[in-house]
């Protein structure tokens, strides 16, 4: 096991880098029901971007805990946050995944629930979409940028971001209310509203990942009181082909899918 129980390591995949005949090594590692969900894209971009974010979250498992790529069985049930079915050694594999398109990131964790999101830093956001993202704290300090700016669009899209992670972390996923959250600039959330019961919202934590000029990337994680630590390593779709080929997280066909 390469990976210890502090930190979060991050791997993220510029997918528009990858060829069109989408490398085989990539499609032989995924699961039965990750083919069926991958070949009902209509979009073969939209196909691409999940295949490429499935396999680099089986790469990135194989090289935290030395199994290979394609051995890990991966429950995924409808709404609900993917879990990691393969037990390992010393505790409890955890993983998260984001696709937005041309780019995707994984993260990975030991023992401690995590999510990550991105999305492309151009990407159009309604002004008004400020209201079902920001705290009422957030809203004043938002408002106090100009609205021509584009740092106060860049911001919110930040904020967006930031919190999909936490949510994702939490596996609820956006049926939580985000303007309920209120998050601070260490990326320590608080609750506005008490009648949301997640449990102890300090045990949680966001991290902004630097990804890139191209992408806002952030993690979330519950902390356990550890002082976890994101790494992050942008991965090139050719040294992801090489590792499913040649290095350790190179798999066997998962069972269901030979
Ligand atoms: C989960 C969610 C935030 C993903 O948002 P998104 O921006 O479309 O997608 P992302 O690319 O960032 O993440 C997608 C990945 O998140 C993971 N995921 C799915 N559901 C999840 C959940 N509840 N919690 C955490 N992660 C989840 C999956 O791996 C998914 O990958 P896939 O689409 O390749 O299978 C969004 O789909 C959502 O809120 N769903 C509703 C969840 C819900 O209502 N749950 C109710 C029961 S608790």
């Amino acid at each position: 096991m390469s990976i210890d129980r502090n930190e979060l390591r991050v791997w993220s995949m510029k997918t528009s880098e990858v060829p069109h005949s989408i490398p085989s090594a990539y499609v032989k590692v995924l699961q039965r029901w990750e083919h069926a969900r991958a070949s009902a894209f209509v979009h073969e971009s939209d196909r691409r971007d999940y295949i490429c974010a499935h396999a680099l979250r089986r790469a990135l498992l194989a090289d935290c805990f030395g199994l290979r790529a394609g051995s890990w069985d991966i429950e995924q049930r409808h709404l609900q946050k993917p879990i990691i079915a393969t037990p390992i050694q010393h505790g409890t594999a955890e993983s998260n995944l984001t696709h937005t398109r041309g780019f995707v990131a994984v993260v990975v964790g030991l023992d401690c629930a995590v999510g990550i999101d991105a999305e492309d830093r151009n990407r159009h956001i309604e002004p008004d979409a400020a209201s079902l993202i920001c705290s009422t704290s957030e809203h004043d300090f938002l408002n106090a940028i100009p609205s021509s700016s584009p740092a106060r669009r860049e911001l919110l899209l930040h904020m967006w971001v930031r919190k999909e992670a936490l949510l994702k972390a939490m596996g609820v996923g956006l049926s939580f209310p985000l303007p309920a959250i209120d998050l601070d600039h260490n990326g320590h959330p608080s609750l506005s509203h008490s009648t949301f019961a997640i449990g102890a919202i300090s045990d949680w934590r966001i991290w902004n990942i630097d990804a890139g000029p191209s992408h806002l990337v952030a993690v979330g994680a519950h902390h356990c009181g550890r002082s976890l630590l994101p790494t992050h390593q942008a991965i090139n779709w050719h040294d992801l082909e090489d590792m499913l080929l040649h290095g350790n997280s190179l798999g066997q066909a998962n069972e269901d899918y030979r």
